[in-house]
């Protein structure tokens, strides 16, 4: 299986963008019903129609050829699949993997980050939207906060060289924990990333429009406390730093409305039953479980199809939280 010599096409979109970056959903499972990211009562894929593991293994070593060097794992919960330990030392044995990442709502951290250490994973990024025990269960509906605490702890002992805390923050539900956050983030030397909620599929039970917290409005919460200082630093997402003067720990901004970051954008996504995305805030997408069922074992044939779905990358998202959702998939599909 090789292409991947310097005759290689490289993975450059229509507006010049490089991919990097490929962000694969391992399942659209998950022990946790986040209201932002999905509706109470939600249907999964059955198993027949989600990739398997080797599957997912040669799709990932098909983008690592043509130049790809950085892998985040996600759901769904990504540690809720069979097997993913598995799966992730392969990768983690990858030639030209830079960066083999995991995003994880943290449930089952506490038993797996040693062996996800080992496995090869460099950081990880742990969705924490607030300290309260009430609140956390009233945003995850199912999740248990001292759980997710103990998860947070074993990766902090695991020696990963990054862990990062995400939060959604919604106005009224939890934009009063943005500050006690952060003094958590900067008690345990965690970076944090606070998120602008995306209309991704219809949820039940908010409405989004009234419910948006923006960037500019937390970092005026946090100012009130903190010195922030500008930082070029950035993970190769989304992000926008900004230090906590005198201290590790950087807090960044994912402003999808507020400050749009497609003209940057380097990643494209696998999704749990191997359609890939090109572009989270878009329907645009190639069926590679077709070609990989069709074609099993031509490598070069998936990275053809990998190389040519690049002509089919939108430009941006456009998102608009005062009308229904024009995206029907729901984030559990993507992983984010
Ligand atoms: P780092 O590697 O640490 O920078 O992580 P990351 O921010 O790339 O990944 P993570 O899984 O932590 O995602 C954080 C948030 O960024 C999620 O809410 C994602 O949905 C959002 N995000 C990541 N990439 C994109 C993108 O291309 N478009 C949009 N709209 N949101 C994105
Ligand atoms: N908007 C913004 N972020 C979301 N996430 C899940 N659903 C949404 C949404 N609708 C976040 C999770 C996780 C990351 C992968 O995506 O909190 O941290
Ligand atoms: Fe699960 Fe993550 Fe979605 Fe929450 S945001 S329901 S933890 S996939």
């Amino acid at each position: 299986m090789k292409l991947a010599d310097s005759s290689a096409p490289s993975l450059v979109d229509r507006f010049g963008r490089q991919v990097s970056y490929l962000r694969i959903s391992v399942t659209d499972r998950c022990d946790f019903r986040c209201i932002y990211c999905m509706a109470e009562d939600m249907q999964f894929l059955p198993r027949a129609q989600i990739l398997t593991l080797e599957e997912i293994e040669t799709v990932a070593s098909a983008f690592v050829a043509l130049g790809v060097d950085k892998i985040r794992i996600t759901g769904g919960e990504p540690l809720v699949r069979k097997g993913v330990l598995d799966l992730l030392r392969k990768l983690g044995r990858l030639e030209g993997l830079r960066e083999l990442v995991l995003t994880t709502n943290g449930s089952h951290l506490a038993e797996m980050a040693a062996e996800l250490r080992e496995a090869g994973v460099k950081r990880v990024n742990i969705s924490l939207d607030t300290l309260d025990p009430d609140r956390f269960r009233q945003m995850t509906r199912f999740g248990s906060l001292e759980r997710v605490l103990g998860g947070i702890e074993a990766a902090r002992q695991a020696g990963f060289d990054r862990v990062k805390l995400n939060s959604v923050i919604l106005r009224n539900r939890n934009h009063q924990d943005v500050r006690p956050l952060v003094a958590f983030a900067l008690s345990q030397g965690l970076d944090i990333s606070f998120i602008e909620e995306m209309p991704l599929g219809v949820v039940d039970g908010h409405d989004r429009a009234e419910e948006y917290y923006s960037s500019d409005e937390i970092r005026h919460d946090l100012e009130r406390e903190y010195t922030l200082l500008p930082t070029t630093e950035g993970t190769g997402g989304p992000s926008r730093y900004l230090r906590v003067a005198g201290t590790q720990t950087r807090i960044g901004f994912i402003s999808p409305h507020s400050h749009n970051f497609c003209g940057s954008c380097n990643r494209v996504r696998l999704t749990a039953e191997g359609r890939l995305l090109l572009c989270l805030g878009n329907e645009h997408s190639v069926d590679l479980k077709r070609v990989l069922r069709s074609h099993p074992g031509d490598a070069e044939r998936l990275q053809r199809a990998i190389v040519a779905s690049l002509a089919i990358k939108p430009e941006r998202h456009y998102f608009e939280l005062r009308e229904q959702p024009v995206i029907f998939r729901h984030m559990n599909m993507t992983g984010g």
